[in-house]
């Protein structure tokens, strides 16, 4: 005798073209998975290849559009173009290494529900494929400072992911505390709710909008020159990389916009972790920075780094013309201040279209109020704040955290 087990079919399984569009997303990402790729361009990549080129197309340098930029020379020019892709994947490492964790417990908390393996297997693809960026990117990161530097100056020591994922960001040792216990509460409850783990795609997808709108523009560089096999091995690796995450960034909105139907209706508690959550990333991006056009760095982080590069070898400034030239950049406005602050500007634009359709989201957060107080006004008094510290002459120079190349 058989007797008929009590199991609903899920609303997922009866949502055929969101269950469709999870398998075909799935397979056509392992069909064209990078992976290879990229650790074979990991393998092969040479800095003295390559060191006399553009790695991205010329507006993605470091500091683009500053008076620095403005009088440097052509091959100042090109190391600043490289440090751009240094500096910006060094945060993508970051990142990414917070998307394998939180990968991970959100694929628990949704296995919890009938029928989402192909979400979880899904996911487990993606976890495989950051762990292969964040080598090429650390592979090429370390060897370019090394050669050029003798030191690091945006990279760092593999970290874990209850870090701050902003690598350059506006903190302190009580605010390092905070976010740690938020990570670790933010694990633990995705883990154990598919709405919440659910919504971490939510956040995952707005970092995505805003990586896409930089990783676009870094891969086109690659992908638009007939000649590929004479190019930077670090362009092609913006390429694979490009490759690879729009699958992930697809896989952010089915689950963020259309699994999220498919899951019993959110308790007022799991409401409020899910707006926190975007509250929190609004905080991460409520920086910009002329340094890396965009958000996500916050400014006086980053004086440490800058004034590095200012006194090494390849632009040999004496203390005095390093803090002249970073007062210029960082404390008056110039074309990159306008620039950096229009990226955020038209971040703020798409972000509000990802949130409209979500009714669970709080008015605050879909009109991006937070993002929204920051102003050139505001970066520049901060800065001009920060600064002041900054260049405080008494025993700078003796002090080792500026460790500097002298020439
Ligand atoms: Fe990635
Ligand atoms: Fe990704």
């Amino acid at each position: 005798m058989s007797a008929q087990l009590p199991r609903e079919p899920s609303l997922l399984s009866m949502d055929v073209k969101t269950s469709k569009k999870i398998e075909i997303n799935h397979r056509r990402n392992k069909e064209l998975d990078h992976t290879e790729l990229l650790d074979d361009a990991a393998k092969n990549f040479n800095y003295a290849d390559c060191k006399d080129s553009y790695w991205n197309p010329e507006k993605f340098s470091l500091l683009h559009g500053t008076p620095l930029w403005d009088e440097a020379s052509e091959s100042q020019r090109v190391l600043l173009n490289q440090l751009y892709w240094v500096a910006y994947y060094s945060q993508i490492i970051s990142a990414e290494i917070a998307t394998i964790f939180f990968n991970q417990t959100s694929a628990a908390g949704l296995f919890g529900l009938n029928d989402f393996r192909g979400v979880c297997d899904m996911l487990d693809l993606e976890s495989a494929q950051e762990r292969a960026h964040i080598n090429a990117f650390f592979t090429v990161s370390e060897k370019v400072e090394e050669e050029v530097f003798g030191q690091r100056i945006f990279s760092y020591d593999m970290r874990n992911p209850y870090a701050q994922t902003m690598i350059f960001p506006d903190t302190n040792k009580l605010k390092d505390v905070w976010r740690n216990v938020q990570l670790r509460s933010y694990a633990v409850l995705s883990s154990g709710s598919a709405f919440i783990a659910s919504q971490y795609f939510t956040v995952r997808g707005l970092r995505t909008l805003n990586g896409k709108m930089v990783q676009q523009r870094l891969s086109q560089f690659y992908q638009k020159d007939p000649n590929k096999e004479n190019l930077p091995i670090p362009s092609a690796i913006s390429y694979y990389h490009y490759m690879d995450e729009s699958f992930h960034f697809n896989s952010s909105c089915i689950i963020g916009h259309d699994v999220i139907r498919s899951l019993p209706k959110p308790t007022a508690f799991e409401t409020l972790v899910g707006n926190m959550g975007i509250l929190g990333c609004q905080k991460d991006h409520s920086n910009f920075s002329v340094v890396v056009n965009g958000l996500f760095w916050y400014e006086p982080a980053l004086f440490e780094s800058v004034y590095k590069i200012l006194r090494s070898n390849i632009f040999n400034m004496c203390d005095r013309e390093a803090k002249e030239m970073m007062r210029r950049c960082f404390c008056q406005e110039n074309d990159a201040v306008h620039a950096s602050f229009n990226t955020m500007e038209l971040a703020i634009e798409s972000y509000k279209k990802y949130l409209d359709p979500l009714d669970y989201v709080n008015q605050g957060n879909k009109d991006l109020a937070l993002m929204r107080k920051m102003s050139i006004e505001k970066y520049l008094n901060t800065n001009k704040k920060a600064f002041q510290k900054f260049e405080v002459p008494a025993g700078y120079e003796s002090n080792h955290r500026a460790q500097v190349v002298l020439s």
